[in-house]
């Protein structure tokens, strides 16, 4: 089926309810993909980073021109790329969204070399992507660092990746949504109404990219152009993490290229020290999670996210902290290992815990993916082939679907989706390339 969801140029995560490239289902999907086709991999995340931006940021979408228009919305027409994008160096050639989406992909593309080097050092792969890798995390830590700590912020939940979290519902709170006759969702044409975001967390969703838009794709971080950081401006743990995560990922890189040592590379240090400040900004040791943090009222978010588990992908947490992580996980919030079949997005025990819509509360490939990754990193070896085994029975038992029933592993949303495959390859190949 992933053969099925290629372009020529990259894949889409689904046929009918997401017909463009996005951003982090790109890398994802490269690191399964590097299993059936090095080559092809390599092209997925070529072509996303075609479409950087001068600035540095990697748009979440990157539009098939080939598409009708009505296909999805938010389309070109919205984001305007080109025009309201100009200021901070949006590509002439490709129509793209302008917000971003967790910098996965240092990491994809240091596995994706690892999978075929050879062709890798013919095709120059590395060599080519490593200034964009480099721009790209230069600009998160600047420009998006609102904060003034050092962590990157996101402007908008479709930036972090699980659109409608609980995490949110407070940020998003002080958002006025858009008028609803002033557009049209096209989700609705493929999804299940219950599955996805509601009405009011779309308006709030078009109200926020729309102004991010007006005021030119501006930022408010060091560096950033922009002074008022907007209605919602968060730090995350799994956007932070991920971006530790490829920063290692990207010292190797360099120092593939460079046959330098990478130990003690300059790179190395940083993510060793932004997991510190990942600590001390985020970390609640009262919930023995890491939460959101709300940088319009400087406070910590109190909901409980798949989000504060991710850091788990972390070498360098402190031992207390992944030992009370991994507590966490098996614990009533969770359920790892015993009441729930895969880990949920959300609290089982939070008020807003829905089991079928979205990211409030059913369970995500690409998550779980991460946090066996995790458990397998600090040794949790039986919990981490217990978590795997259960993600190939779901994502084979509900045709790869885009999330499950964390109880039942009933499937959720589209079918033959891009991420669930790819990751589902990654795990039968049982490989595992520490960074
Ligand atoms: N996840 C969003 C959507 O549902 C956008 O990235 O379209």
């Amino acid at each position: 089926m992933l053969w099925a969801n290629w372009t020529g140029t990259s894949t889409v995560p689904s046929l009918a309810l997401y017909p463009h490239q996005w951003s982090w289902d790109s890398a994802f999907i490269a690191i399964g993909l590097r299993h059936l086709s090095p080559l092809r991999a390599q092209l997925e995340l070529e072509t996303l980073l075609a479409a950087q931006w001068g600035d540095g940021r990697v748009p979440h979408i990157v539009f098939n021109d080939a598409v009708p228009p009505g296909a999805y919305f938010p389309g070109p027409d919205f984001w305007r790329s080109a025009t309201a994008g100009r200021r901070a160096g949006a590509p002439g050639g490709v129509q793209t969204s302008g917000i971003v989406q967790p910098p996965v992909h240092a990491l994809a593309a240091w596995l994706v070399h690892r999978a075929d080097p050879g062709l890798s050092r013919a095709r120059s792969f590395l060599a080519r992507l490593r200034p964009r890798l480099a721009a790209w995390h230069r600009y998160l830590m600047t420009a998006r660092d609102a904060g003034g700590a050092g962590l990157a912020a996101v402007l908008h939940p479709w930036e972090q990746g699980m659109d409608n979290s609980p995490c949110w519902d407070g940020p998003l709170s002080r958002v006025e949504p858009a008028d609803p006759g002033a557009f049209r969702r096209a989700d609705l044409d493929h999804g299940a109404p219950g599955d996805r975001p509601t009405d009011t967390d779309y308006g709030r969703y078009v109200r926020l990219a729309a102004q991010y838009r007006d005021q030119g794709y501006e930022d408010a971080g060091r560096d950033g152009t922009r002074r008022d950081p907007g209605a919602f401006s968060v730090e995350d743990p799994a956007f932070n993490a991920l971006l530790i995560t490829s920063e290692y990922a990207l010292a190797l890189i360099e120092a593939e290229l460079d046959g330098t040592e990478c130990r003690s590379s300059e790179r190395r240090e940083r993510a060793r020290a932004l997991t510190d400040t990942l600590v001390a900004r985020l970390w609640d040791p009262a919930r023995a999670l890491f939460l959101c943090r709300d940088l319009r009222s400087d406070r910590l978010i109190a909901e409980r996210g798949v989000t504060g588990l991710i850091p788990l992908v972390l070498p360098a947490l402190p031992p207390a902290v992944t030992a009370a992580l991994v507590r966490t996980a098996r614990g009533p919030h969770f359920g790892l290992g015993g009441a729930t079949r895969l880990v949920p997005s959300y609290d089982l025990t939070g008020p807003a815990f829905d089991p079928r819509r979205y990211w409030r509360g059913p369970a995500w490939f690409n998550t779980n993916w991460l946090v066996a990754k995790g458990l397998r990193l600090h040794g949790e070896l039986p919990l981490a082939d217990r978590l795997r085994a259960a993600m190939l029975d779901a994502a084979d038992a509900s045709d790869f679907a885009e999330y499950v029933d964390p109880y039942t592993g009933a499937g959720r949303g589209a079918r033959r989706f891009g991420w669930t495959a790819a990751l589902t390859l990654d795990l039968l190949r049982k490989e595992e390339v520490r960074t």
